[in-house]
Formats: C-alpha cells, sequence, structure tokens
C-alpha cells in the first residue's frame, strides 16, 4: 500500500521550524507496512493544501494521504476544510475514532478539527500538528485503515473473510 505525507505548517514551509511531526507519521506508516512515495509541505493556505491533495489523489498513485496540522481553532488553521472541499464521500468513523481514543489521553483531543474521506482511489485522513498527538491519533486508526484500502481499492470479498 502506498501513502503520502503532507504537512501543513506555515513555519515549517518557511523553513523557519524542522517540521518533525511529517517524517514521524512516516516512520509510523512504513513500520505499518505502507511504502510512503512521497512527502511535502505547504503553508496554511486553503489553496495550496487542496491542491497538493487533488494532484496526489487524482495521480492515483497514492492510497493513503495522511495530513498532518492546521486541525485547530487558530483562524490559519484551515485543512479540515480544505479536505472536505476536494472528498467525494466522507469517512466520519476514522475522526470519530481517533477523538475517542484520544480524549482517553487529554480534553484537549476535542479541539482537532480533523476530517477524513476518499477521493477517488485515495483515502484522505487529517492528524493534528504536534508530534505526540499526530501519533497518538494515527496509532487510534491505523490497524484498520488496510481493510478500508482494500475495500476502496475494489476488493468485493465479504469482509469477514478480509484480514
Ligand atoms: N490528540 C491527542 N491524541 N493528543 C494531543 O495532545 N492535542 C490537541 C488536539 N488533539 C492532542 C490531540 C490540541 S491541544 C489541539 S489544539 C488540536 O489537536 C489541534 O491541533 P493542530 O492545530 O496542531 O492540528
Amino acid at each position: 500500500m502506498t501513502a503520502m505525507v503532507l504537512t501543513v505548517s506555515d513555519r515549517s514551509a518557511r523553513g523557519e521550524r524542522p517540521d518533525a511531526a511529517g517524517p514521524l507519521v512516516a516512520q509510523l506508516l512504513e513500520d505499518a507496512g505502507f511504502t510512503v512515495v512521497r512527502t511535502a509541505i505547504v503553508p496554511d493556505e486553503r489553496p495550496q493544501i487542496e491542491a497538493a491533495l487533488t494532484a496526489a489523489a487524482d495521480s492515483g498513485e497514492v492510497e493513503l494521504l495522511v495530513t498532518t496540522g492546521g486541525t485547530g481553532f487558530s483562524p490559519r488553521d484551515v485543512t479540515p476544510e480544505a479536505t472536505l472541499a476536494v472528498c467525494e464521500r466522507l469517512t466520519p468513523g476514522i475522526p470519530e475514532a481517533m477523538r475517542y481514543a484520544s480524549l482517553r489521553i487529554t480534553p484537549r483531543a476535542m479541539l482537532s478539527r480533523a476530517q477524513a474521506g476518499i477521493r477517488k482511489g485515495t483515502l484522505i485522513v487529517n492528524l493534528p500538528g504536534s508530534p505526540k498527538a499526530a501519533r497518538e491519533n494515527l496509532e487510534a486508526v491505523l490497524p484498520a485503515l488496510p481493510h478500508g484500502l482494500k475495500m476502496l481499492l475494489g476488493n468485493t470479498e465479504d469482509c469477514a473473510r478480509l484480514p
């Protein structure tokens, strides 16, 4: 399974702060059996986020696209809006599960507005921006993602028989 990690951060895009969460997310995905074929950093600008998401999804090269950053309440946090704008179908169970698991760790988990959805053959999942939050949220949903991706990619076998 192929994956892309998109870091959404004004400061990292300007080179003012090293991207810590993106490489961590990429490593977690590799550890889970994904091949990370692309990574990128964009500022908290809707047009640039949407362009990066659509280019990757429409290329057909990326089955899972994970974003990190821009899910909070700051006026610059627009990753969820960009994600909603480009997705054809939403997958609300994924952010529900992330917040359910994360609320056991911190009440601040409710402050993440992360979304997830499908565009063509790509599942897009938002994560918060701090490495700690990105890890905790990703680990909450990672075990279920390969099964969902198999179905997305046209595997019509009975769910009960798929690993
Ligand atoms: N989820 C987990 N599991 N652990 C965390 O530490 N931090 C929260 C939340 N989700 C957190 C978390 C905080 S403090 C914020 S502001 C939101 O994620 C949004 O983060 P972002 O603006 O970096 O995307």
